[in-house]
């Protein structure tokens, strides 16, 4: 079912600028942008301070990089989300709560290159990630092989990416391409709340909503390590 558009979402996306950093143009060529187009953030500029920088893609309504920029008021942190409709809710939000370590970013994952320095980020977050059973959508995976070299070339050595998912099919996909990809798979869990991982995690919307129907989560690390090569 297709989301109603919020109301007053133009003059409201507007009060968020302190915190919304770009808009994406829906009908740009993603890879003539991410290739001809460059507009890299100074990250002393944007959060006035040369604090650690860490990206959640795909935040929805905010609730989980909320939580973990009280928790952790020393690291910086980049939110993306495609949906105008949705990121407004986080943008509010976090507005609203005063979070100064947050600023947003309302574009498809697919042109962070734009924006991001490479080698610039400690941790990429993918939470509940839509999982695209259809072979034909695959592409649009966020862990597919179109997108794992992008967030290796933004990431740190030593950096990671750091996955959740209801879904054990999309989670075994994404364990492959990670290691396809070049990255180091560790801290695999196949039930996070039972797991040794369990204390220090922060549920998000989508993962709540998932447990209270009884469902397993499933958690794992991909470590970019010194031998990481960007692949085709
Ligand atoms: C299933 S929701 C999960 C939301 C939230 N992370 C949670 O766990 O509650 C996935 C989100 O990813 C966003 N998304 C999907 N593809 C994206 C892309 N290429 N770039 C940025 N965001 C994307 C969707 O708009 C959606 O809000």
């Amino acid at each position: 079912m297709r989301m109603r558009k919020k109301r007053h979402l133009e003059p409201r996306m507007e009060r968020c600028e302190k915190v919304l950093l770009v808009r994406g143009r829906p009908c740009l060529n993603l890879k003539e942008a991410a290739e001809n187009y460059r507009a890299l953030f100074d990250y002393s500029a944007v959060f006035g301070n040369e604090n650690p920088v860490e990206l959640e893609i795909g935040c929805g309504n905010g609730g989980f990089i909320a939580e973990l920029a009280k928790r952790n008021p020393a690291t910086n942190y980049l939110a993306v989300e495609v949906c105008s409709n949705v990121i407004l809710t986080a943008m509010e939000n976090c507005l609203k709560e005063g979070i100064p370590n947050v600023r947003f970013l309302n574009v498809p994952a697919e042109i962070l290159p734009c924006y991001l320095p490479e080698r610039s980020v400690e941790k990429i977050y993918l939470n509940f990630s839509t999982p695209l059973p259809e072979t034909s959508r695959e592409k649009q995976r966020l862990t597919s092989p179109r997108f794992l070299p992008i967030y290796g070339a933004l990431l740190k050595e030593g950096g990671c990416i750091v996955q959740k998912t209801d879904s054990e099919e999309f989670f075994d996909y994404s364990l492959a391409k990670f290691r396809e990809c070049g990255f180091e798979v560790k801290e695999v869990t196949r039930d996070l709340h039972r797991s040794e991982y369990a204390e220090e995690n922060i549920v998000t919307e989508y993962e709540k909503s998932f447990s209270q129907k009884g469902m397993p989560i499933y958690r794992c690390v991909a470590v970019k390590s010194a031998h990481w090569k960007p692949t085709k």
